[in-house]
Parts: C-alpha cells; sequence; structure tokens
C-alpha cells in the first residue's frame, strides 16, 4: 500500500470523518462577529483551540483541515496546531486554494485560484506536519451557468493541485462543490454534479493523479435552498449516490462531502441514508464545516463560561455523523 494511498484510507474509515476549520481570514472573522466575537488573531484562535481540545474528538475525526494562518498558531500548551494534532491522534490537513475569484469571460462564475507558487508552499506544509491538504472549486447553478468553460478551468486547477499534493507527499483533497444556492431541481443538481465530477475525473486522468491516493468531496444532490420543492432525505440518498456511481472510479477510497448550508440534522441524515444502499465501492464520510461547527459556535459567543457546552456541543455532531456511519 502506498503512504498516499495509507493517509486517505486513514482518513476516511473506521467510521471516522474530516473537520474542516480552514476557513479563511475573511469568513472566519464574519463568523466571529455575527456571534459577537471581535474578528481577531487571538479570537481566531481561541475558537480554533476550543475546536482541536474538544475531549474524545479524535474517536470520531480522523483528519482537520486548517487554515494558513492556524496552522502557523500556538495553542495555551504551547504546541502548534499541527503539533498538537499529531499528538491526539489526528492528521492535520492544509487548505492550499487562495480562493475562488471571477473567471474571465463567464460573468457570475468563478475559478478557484494558488498554483502559483503550490509546489513550495507545499514543501513547507509538509516539514511544518501536514499529511493532506485541500483546494474547494466552485460551481454556481443558474441561469446559463455553469459554462463548460467554468466547469473545465477549474477541473483542471484541481487535477493540477492534486498532482502537485501527490508529488510532494500530500495527499489530495479533490472538492468540486456545486452550490446549493438558488432555486434549482433535484434533478437539475444531479445532472450538473454528474458532470463536474466526470470532467473532474477526466482531468485527474489526464495528469495522471493517483486516485488511490485522493479523497474526493464532493455536495450531496440537494435541490437548491430557494426551492419549494424539497426532496425527501430518500431522494437525495438515492440521488447522490447515482451521481456518484455515474462519475467516481472505484479506485477512489473515500468520498467525504462537504454540508454546504444544510442544517446539520440533515446533513447527517442524508450521510446516515447513505449508508443503507447496495454495494457503494467506496467508503462514504463527512468533511464538514458548518455542520460540525456551527452549533458549538452559536454557543460559544466568545465567552470562556460557555467552553464546555460549547465542545459538548461539536461532540455531539461529531459522534452523531460518526453513528450514521
Ligand atoms: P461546509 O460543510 O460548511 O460546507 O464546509 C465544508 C468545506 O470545507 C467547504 O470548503
Amino acid at each position: 500500500m502506498s503512504v498516499l494511498n495509507k493517509i486517505a484510507r486513514t482518513l476516511v474509515s473506521n467510521r471516522r470523518g474530516i473537520l474542516a476549520a480552514d476557513e479563511s481570514i475573511g469568513t472566519m472573522s464574519s463568523r466571529l462577529e455575527k456571534v459577537g466575537v471581535e474578528a481577531t488573531a487571538e479570537n481566531r484562535r481561541l475558537y480554533r483551540e476550543l475546536i482541536v481540545t474538544t475531549p474524545q474528538l479524535a474517536e470520531s475525526i480522523s483528519g482537520i483541515i486548517l487554515a494558513d494562518e492556524t496552522f502557523h498558531q500556538k495553542l495555551s500548551n504551547g504546541r502548534t496546531f499541527p503539533e498538537y494534532l499529531g499528538d491526539i491522534g489526528i492528521l492535520a490537513g492544509i487548505k492550499v486554494d487562495t480562493g475562488a475569484k471571477p473567471l474571465a469571460g463567464a460573468p457570475g462564475e468563478k475559478v478557484t485560484e494558488g498554483l502559483d507558487g503550490l509546489r513550495e508552499r507545499i514543501e513547507e506544509y509538509v516539514r511544518l506536519g501536514a499529511t493532506f491538504a485541500k483546494w474547494r472549486a466552485v460551481i454556481d447553478i443558474g441561469d446559463g451557468r455553469p459554462t463548460d468553460r467554468a466547469v473545465r478551468a477549474n477541473a483542471h486547477a484541481l487535477a493540477r493541485y492534486a498532482g502537485l499534493c501527490q508529488e510532494g507527499g500530500l495527499v489530495p483533497i479533490v472538492e468540486p462543490e456545486v452550490l446549493m444556492d438558488g432555486s434549482h431541481s433535484l434533478a437539475k443538481c444531479q445532472e450538473v454534479t454528474t458532470s463536474v465530477l466526470e470532467t473532474v475525473f477526466a482531468e485527474l486522468d489526464l495528469m495522471e493523479v493517483q486516485l488511490d491516493g485522493i479523497v474526493l468531496k464532493p455536495n450531496m444532490v440537494v435541490a437548491g435552498a430557494e426551492s419549494t420543492e424539497q426532496p425527501s432525505v430518500e431522494d437525495v440518498a438515492n440521488a447522490t449516490v447515482e451521481s456518484l456511481r455515474a462519475a467516481v472510479p472505484a479506485s477512489v477510497p473515500g468520498i467525504a462531502f462537504l454540508s454546504g448550508g444544510q442544517r446539520p440534522e440533515v446533513a447527517t441524515q442524508n450521510l446516515a441514508a447513505m449508508q443503507k444502499l447496495e454495494s457503494l465501492p467506496w467508503e462514504l464520510t463527512y468533511s464538514f464545516g458548518r455542520a460540525l461547527v456551527g452549533p458549538a459556535l452559536e454557543t460559544w459567543r466568545g465567552d470562556n463560561g460557555n467552553e464546555a457546552a460549547a465542545q459538548q456541543a461539536l461532540s455531539e455532531r461529531a459522534v452523531a455523523n460518526a453513528s450514521a456511519r
């Protein structure tokens, strides 16, 4: 078994999943401000410390994706975040893209950037303790969107990122997120998700990315958040697995879903329903951000006295998702 395959399997096995705590400085700052916490580097550090020191987290979480800022910060005990995660048996991951920017010639669509200098950045993150990485592409459904142009540009960047990660010894999390913003139907999301995944795997093939050394992080197939026809849990599970079967080779060890703005309980129910479907060739797990940490942040609100309750809120979501598997 190659080292990359071993890391990928560790990330998705034993009913554990991945916690995405890699919000950019801008996103994390606005989430803190929403719950009345001043957006400073120290408060972002404090909040991330609360997350990673949640008791028994390693029983349900295999890896945590960190942002660059956190990767260089220390906990109160003097350990860096990646060192501390290693101490408690959780793999340290790093978000290496630099964000989704407007794509020329494609109004309303974005392409994720961050390839320049990536080889050198990967080298540095490996030295600091990273074993896996993440790159998120966003695909929007709307009037005439997505265009082939946007899908192909994003798939190409994902594949180049994945190739560089593997060359440098990191398992790439390949994340093409079809957004749930809008009023589109479940069928539309399924059609777009399947086609995006097919394009991504064609590009990964072209770049000779070793598929048993990646983790795919897709959206679940859902109806747009503003759609008046919301599908049942079973419909979401069936549509999602159909898309995956159509596009994802069996050599991919695991698929770890993003939550994408679904309510935490709904994301967990959808994940549970998918496990019941027959003969799945891959592990199906979670790599949630908001659906894992949202309730904890709401509970904490920057108050030391709420710390234990906030950790309890995270613990409940993590255990519920592990149980869903
Ligand atoms: P959500 O689960 O909040 O969608 O975040 C997952 C993630 O990592 C987005 O890039």
